[in-house]
């Protein structure tokens, strides 16, 4: 049975796909904290409801980005974490934190990597004319979004599409391919 820890910092939509996949598909793994550096991300109740372990480590209480990771790292390695899965987690990683984890960390981005790494990928999609947007699973490394890729989805841009339309359409992708992807480590874990 494989522990995985999921970090979120807002609402935690993938999170509970992942949540939803692991019961309904019946993973040979258990999702044993939901954590984050918001105290009022609603992705935390959601979690508490189902019986999740969950933990708010607020970032702004810690003075520099070493002391926020190191504290993570204490509370997360108490969950002998097979696998941790940033989820909608808005915080840069140190690479010491990257490292203690290396091989065992992912996360989802919404583009078509190595196409807009950082912020704001969708409007950057329109603005560049580009005719598809997408989203991307990948292993997280200290170089932000850019990471070994585990899977990927494009979606078409439609003309007239505004930046939220295109967040729809993507998030929709993220739901399936998320827990897609992670269904296939836990398998390659197994083997
Ligand atoms: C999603 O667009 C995801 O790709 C990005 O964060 C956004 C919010 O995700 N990583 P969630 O609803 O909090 O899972």
């Amino acid at each position: 049975m494989k522990n995985i820890v999921i970090l979120i910092s807002g609402r935690g939509s993938n999170m509970i796909s992942i949540v939803e996949a692991c019961e309904q598909e019946q993973w040979n793994a258990r999702i044993v904290a939901v954590i984050s550096n918001n105290p009022n991300a609603a992705g935390l109740f959601w979690a508490q409801n189902k019986g999740i372990e969950t933990l708010a480590i607020d970032h702004k209480n810690y003075s520099t980005r070493e002391d926020f990771d190191h504290e993570m790292m204490t509370k997360i390695d108490n969950f002998a974490p097979d696998l941790i899965v940033l989820a909608g987690f808005m915080r840069i990683l140190t690479p010491g934190f990257v490292t203690h984890y290396e091989g065992r960390i992912i996360n989802i981005h919404p583009s078509l990597l190595p196409l807009f790494p950082g912020l704001n990928t969708h409007q950057r999609a329109l603005d560049a004319g580009h005719t598809h947007a997408g989203v991307t699973v990948h292993r997280v490394t200290a170089e932000l979004d850019h990471g070994p890729i585990l899977g990927q989805v494009a979606v078409p841009i439609f003309a007239g599409d505004t930046e939220e339309d295109i967040a729809a359409r993507v998030l929709i992708e993220e739901h399936q391919l998320y827990p897609q992807v992670i269904r296939k480590l836990l398998k390659d874990m197994e083997s």
